[in-house]
């Protein structure tokens, strides 16, 4: 009889799994160590919507400050979102520590996915992939990634978002009893490596024999993709106001509940909450264009003027005077991380 399909896929993980930090090695059994399912789930909320590549060096510096759930629960708010600077997509900073603070209260993660759905951050994938990896539960565990293999393994043709429901299921049916963690991540590692979305290599995936896609011939298609959205184009503007001839810049902290919430920024016209872009300067006074940054948001393409101005005393409104030479550790989020680098490049 040949080897059914998490059989055969368990035995390629097991030659061809990822080393990676938050990682087991494939076969063993879920670590007993009180830390474990903190490192899955610090890795799984960084990995959402993140590169494996970009997450690793922030994934090293948290455990390094953090290195357990009751030492991210007694931080501030503020040290996190400046450690988590350049990640991106920063609610997750902020239900990060919302969630630690409820972990800790409660001494320790829970582990069926049902309890770990109701923490705070923590949505359908994030919750499945935790009791799968960290306690070794059997859970459906279904990524963009995943979404693409199983698409393909049973030639779904729906398009997306439609098909998620075809592809959970699916996915369910093929999901093991056993080895949970091994199965969620071998079929990620199958996704990003093998199963790629342009050009899968079909030569050397373990599926290829059962794999419905591939015997229709065009496997790329598939999952079937709405038409792209267009997004909107935005223009604004950044103030890079100094004193002391240079030497300290400016700095407020956004709103908690807005875009780029509770992070370190260079002041702007506002033109997160507006359409046209158009509005005053926080201060009076001539400024001079240093050159615009360009960011893509999911909901909008920016282009960020930055103007630079002399303070004649404290700008109106919170801010504080940071030392220029050091704003690398500010925790600026990435978008004004790049205004900041015009500015520097610009007067210096
Ligand atoms: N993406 C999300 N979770 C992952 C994991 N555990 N391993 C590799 N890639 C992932």
């Amino acid at each position: 009889m040949t080897a059914s399909i998490p059989e055969q896929l368990l035995s390629w993980y097991d030659r061809n799994a990822r080393d990676l930090p938050w990682r087991a090695p494939p076969g063993s059994a879920v670590p007993d160590d009180p830390a474990w399912p903190y490192r899955v789930w610090l890795s799984e909320v960084m990995l959402q919507q993140t590169t494996v590549a970009a997450v690793k060096p922030y994934f090293a510096k948290f455990l390094s400050i953090w290195p357990t759930v009751e030492a991210l629960a007694a931080a501030s708010d503020d040290d996190v979102m400046a450690a988590w600077a350049g990640l991106g997509y920063y609610s997750r900073a902020r239900n990060l520590v919302k969630c630690a603070r409820v972990v800790a209260a409660r001494g320790g993660f829970p582990s069926t996915e049902a309890e770990l759905r109701a923490l705070p951050g923590l949505g359908d994938y994030t919750a499945a992939a935790i009791a799968a990896i960290a306690f070794g539960e059997r859970a459906v565990v279904v990524d963009a990634n995943v979404e693409r293999v199983v698409a393909r393994l049973f030639a779904i043709e729906e398009p997306l978002p439609k098909a998620r429901k075809a592809i959970r299921a699916a996915a369910d049916t093929i999901t093991p009893a056993a080895r949970g963690g091994d199965f969620a991540q071998a079929m990620m590692d199958l996704g990003s490596h093998v199963c790629t979305s342009k050009a899968p290599r079909c030569l050397l995936c373990p599926l290829a024999e059962v794999c419905a896609g591939r015997k229709q011939g065009e496997p790329e298609r598939l999952p079937v993709k709405p038409p792209k959205k267009q997004v909107p184009e935005r223009r604004g503007t950044a103030f890079w106001i100094t004193r002391g001839g240079g030497a300290e810049v400016w700095l407020v902290t956004r709103p908690a509940d807005g875009m780029l919430g509770g992070m370190r920024a260079l002041p702007d016209d506002g033109w997160t909450a507006r359409q046209d872009g158009a509005g005053p300067p926080p201060v009076a006074g001539e400024g001079r264009s240093l050159g615009a940054v360009r960011h893509g948001f999911t909901h909008a393409s920016l282009t960020l003027e930055v103007v630079a101005l002399d303070a004649a005393g404290d700008p109106p409104g919170e801010g504080q005077w940071w030392p220029t030479a050091r704003l690398g550790e500010a925790g600026l989020a990435t978008l004004f991380a790049k205004a900041a680098a015009l500015a520097q490049a610009a007067v210096d």
